[in-house]
């Protein structure tokens, strides 16, 4: 009798102990004995996850629904459609510091570019691409002088009014006029017009995505506004911007006039 009892006792043990190994299903290991690592612990995109459905608290119980969104996105990453964010006074955080709403933009690095070399799209560009995401500096702008008399001034001339070397030396013929880059056309172009230009080029102007980095493509860009101003006799510096309203100076107010609006590309012709 007493190892009847036995004996049912250790088959209902097991019975119970096999019961545990529960199978496994769609998003779940299932119950194991002794897993081994066999199973990665990868966490899917957009599924809640046990590791954050706690109710410990009132500050800590989530609805199914906000523990379901995405994730806050990884510091020091770009989300698609944005090339970087403007961060008021602290170049910083566009270089790459780390702050809660600080979307950084690596310094000489890639930075997305979602615009095909074609001129719907550089319309596009420029209608999208509005802001530059650099305050205006004084460092930035002495830097991007150099590089604007490197790689660009040769053609575009010193003051950008489209009389570089090239065009202007004696007993030359260079084939196409670099474009007046401080005519009232391109004052009025929006900052997407000039940076798809530093990326694809223009017919006889090659493109320059590999020799200028994002941030050092926005500093040129920011160097030749400087040019356009002066030439308005207007300021364009770390402490006022009286050429337009929307490159910020890093110690002051811009105060110039609004651009206008560029107009969206022609629909697609078939
Ligand atoms: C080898 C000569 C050359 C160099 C160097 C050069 N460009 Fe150009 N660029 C041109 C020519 C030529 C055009 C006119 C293209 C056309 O309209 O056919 C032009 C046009 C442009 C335009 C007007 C594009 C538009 O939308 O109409 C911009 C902006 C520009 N260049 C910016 C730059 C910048 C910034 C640099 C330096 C990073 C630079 N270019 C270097 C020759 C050059």
């Amino acid at each position: 009798m007493k190892y009847a009892i036995g004996a049912i006792l250790g088959v209902a043990f097991f019975a119970w102990a096999f019961s545990l190994c529960s199978p496994a299903g769609k998003n779940k290991t299932g119950h194991e004995y002794m897993p081994d690592m066999y199973h990665p612990v990868g966490y899917e995109a957009n599924q809640y996850s046990a590791y954050y459905w706690n109710h410990w608290d009132d500050k800590s119980t989530f609805t199914k629904a906000q523990l379901s969104m995405p994730r806050g996105k990884v510091n020091g990453t770009i989300p698609r459609g944005y090339t970087a964010a403007y961060y008021g006074q602290d170049i910083g955080y566009v270089r790459g510091k780390n702050a809660d709403n600080a979307i950084a933009a690596p310094v000489n690095g890639e930075a997305p570019f979602y615009y095909a070399n074609n001129e719907d799209d550089r319309l596009r560009c420029e209608q999208q691409m509005t802001d530059n995401p650099y305050p205006i500096t004084k460092e930035g702008l002495d830097r991007a002088k150099n590089l604007y008399t490197i790689y660009c001034g040769i053609c575009h001339g010193d003051k950008a009014d489209g009389q570089g070397w090239l065009v202007t030396m004696p007993d030359t013929k260079y084939p196409a006029q670099p474009k007046n880059l401080i005519g009232d056309d391109m004052i009025a172009a929006g900052n997407g017009r000039f940076y798809f230009a530093m990326m694809y080029g223009k017919n006889v102007m090659g493109g320059y995505s590999d020799k200028l980095s994002f941030e050092e493509r926005w500093q040129v860009l920011h160097y030749i506004r400087s040019l356009q101003a002066k030439s308005k006799n207007l300021e364009y510096s770390e402490t006022a911007n009286t050429l337009s309203n929307v490159e910020k100076p890093a110690k002051g107010v811009a105060t110039g006039p609004a651009r206008a609006v560029v107009a969206p590309p022609p629909p697609p012709s078939k």
